[in-house]
């Protein structure tokens, strides 16, 4: 019996692990692809042992130079039904003094290496005129986002990016998706705040579960939903941007995440 193939960027942790079990569950062969390779074997055993699927691990740093690319040669052969990709990450602090080594990696990450995959995996799937993509993106991609400025924007990027695909793809059998989730309890935090240069990042305003993001969101791609917010506040909060002025967004959004700098450093 063939079975059906996905593959999963940033799926040794978060919400890319958690779409692993989901699939993995229902029956699908998996390529993992994540930048730590320790992470990453524990996570796939993990996955192997209960649910017997069958895993191609991939060590890839997706936050460099051609890495889709590079990639994409290791599993030319696969005919994926599913891509996800998950795989991102924070980055706080004014612009003028974070590191750009970290702003280089995430637009890579969320821009050139997440849209060279989608134009790589969509090709062969219009070819075999079936297929589904989804592209994490974040409730950060309705408004601009001061002191988290270049996530924000790349966040933003990968929204309008699968929206426009998805609409140029309608009647071909492939469909596409972007989650636009809030915030949920994973690593993200932690990592961003680390990359920030502070020690930990608790997370107060976390509005669902990794769990209940992740079912939702594959139950909407299934369905070829186009794009997707789990929980209703979450909804809402996306319309407001549209409603407020856009100067009064700005400020209330620095006042949040200046506080939340200052929460960090106490
Ligand atoms: N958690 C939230 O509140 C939240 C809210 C909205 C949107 N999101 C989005 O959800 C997605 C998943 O994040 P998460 O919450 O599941 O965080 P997570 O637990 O940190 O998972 C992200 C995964 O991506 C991997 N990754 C990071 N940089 C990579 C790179 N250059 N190449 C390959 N893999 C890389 C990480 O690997 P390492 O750990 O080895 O770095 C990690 O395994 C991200 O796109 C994030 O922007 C998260």
């Amino acid at each position: 019996m063939i079975r059906n193939q996905a593959l999963i960027t940033g799926a040794a942790s978060g919400l890319g692990l958690e779409f692993c079990r989901l699939l993995a569950a229902d029956s699908y062969d998996l390529v993992m692809v994540d930048k730590h390779g320790d992470g990453l074997e524990q996570a796939a055993k993990s996955i192997q042992d209960a649910y017997g699927a069958g895993i191609k691990i991939i060590e890839k740093d997706l936050g460099l130079n051609r890495a889709a690319e590079e990639l994409f040669a290791e599993v030319n052969l696969y005919e994926f039904d599913i891509l996800i990709n998950s795989a991102g990450f924070g980055l706080f602090g004014f612009f003028a003094e974070t590191d750009w080594q970290f702003e280089e990696s995430m637009l890579h990450l969320h821009v050139l290496n997440l849209t060279h995959l989608c134009k790589l995996v969509v090709q062969k799937m219009i070819h075999r005129g079936s297929g589904r993509i989804m592209n994490v993106s974040s409730l950060a991609a309705f408004q601009p986002g001061p002191l988290m400025n270049v996530y924000y924007a790349s966040k933003a990027y990968i929204h309008y990016f699968s929206e426009a695909l998805a609409n140029e793809v309608k009647g071909t059998g492939v469909t596409v998706t972007v989650l636009l989730p809030g915030l949920f309890n994973t690593n993200f935090a932690s990592t961003a705040a680390s990359y920030s240069g502070s020690s930990e990042k608790k997370e107060k305003i976390v509005t669902t579960t990794v769990e209940e993001v992740a079912r939702t969101a594959m139950k909407g791609m299934m369905k070829g939903r186009i794009r997707i917010i789990p929980g209703f506040s979450n909804k809402l909060l996306s319309l407001a941007p549209r409603f407020l002025p856009r100067n009064l967004v700005l400020s209330s959004l620095r006042r949040i995440q200046e506080r939340i700098r200052k929460e960090e450093r106490a």
